[in-house]
């Protein structure tokens, strides 16, 4: 990995749009008042909040004097039609998202998002709009241990990124491992233990894409109970690309402290 690392915030479906606006606001002013050099030292930075908050928040994101990406929380496998409470990656485009997360644990938990479902979508993203798919993977806690752990990561990447695989569309993706039992728990992957992961995913896209198109393209991402206590363990050549961040991300004041640690 070349690029920058990136910083996502991911608030689920926890503010409302005053709140998002209001978490929005106070990033863009903790930002605006670092210095220049400090500013071109920050990671990619990333903020995902619920649909309804996404047209507001971009609107403040705009005006920011750095670059903060909008993304989306998810987007429907197709592209437009007659597919009600679904959410177009074009409609969401035009709203202003530039990263679309993907095949959260907690959609295919709650929503029984299944692999198949989650490549398509990717597959969407990447045929409708320029935005960049942020595919979520991880082991559950019964698979934690021993070879299913392997498994479980091989199996969902392999379907996941079906399409990358097949079409090297010349485009950047993120692939975030976010282990399940490390989610919203407050108990951290151990950062070697994700170093592990992330040399398996290395190995497996280069096996498809070749070194020189996964480094190029690719960023791995490490998510679950990321904090500004932990993230420069996990932000380092061979354990992460940079972070997905959930909880933690609540609180403006903590995901500007998890920012400045990794610059
Ligand atoms: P967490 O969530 O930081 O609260 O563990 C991460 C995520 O679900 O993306």
């Amino acid at each position: 990995m070349t690029m920058r690392p990136l910083l996502i915030a991911n608030w689920k479906m926890n503010l409302n749009v005053q709140d998002s606006c209001s978490r929005a606001k106070k990033i863009v002013a903790m930002i605006a008042r670092l210095s220049p050099i400090e500013r071109k030292k920050l990671p990619d930075i990333a903020i995902a909040p619920s649909f309804s908050a996404l047209h507001p928040v971009s609107m403040i994101l705009k005006k920011s004097s750095h670059p903060i990406h909008l993304a989306s929380q998810d987007c429907s496998w197709m592209a437009k039609g007659a597919y009600t409470g679904e959410e177009s990656a074009v409609f969401l485009q035009e709203s202003g998202v530039t990263y679309s997360i993907l095949g959260h644990s907690e959609r295919r938990i709650h929503m029984s998002e299944t692999d198949s479902v989650i490549a398509r979508k990717v597959e969407a993203v990447l045929t409708h709009t320029r935005s960049v798919p942020v595919i979520c993977i991880g082991e559950r806690s019964e698979d934690r241990h021993g070879p299913r752990r392997r498994k479980a990561i091989q199996d969902q990447l392999r379907t996941a990124t079906s399409f990358i695989c097949k079409e090297k569309p010349k485009r950047s993706f993120v692939i975030a491992y976010e282990p399940v039992w490390a989610i919203g728990t407050g108990v951290a992957c151990a950062p070697a233990d994700c170093g592990i992961i992330y040399a398996l995913i290395v190995k497996l896209l280069t096996q498809k894409l070749g070194e020189q198109y996964v480094s190029d393209w690719c960023r791995i991402l490490y998510g679950g109970s990321v904090s500004s206590g932990n993230i420069a363990g996990f932000v380092s050549p061979g354990i992460s690309d940079g972070g997905l961040v959930g909880t933690a991300s609540l609180d403006a004041s903590e995901f500007f402290r998890i920012l400045r640690r990794i610059s």
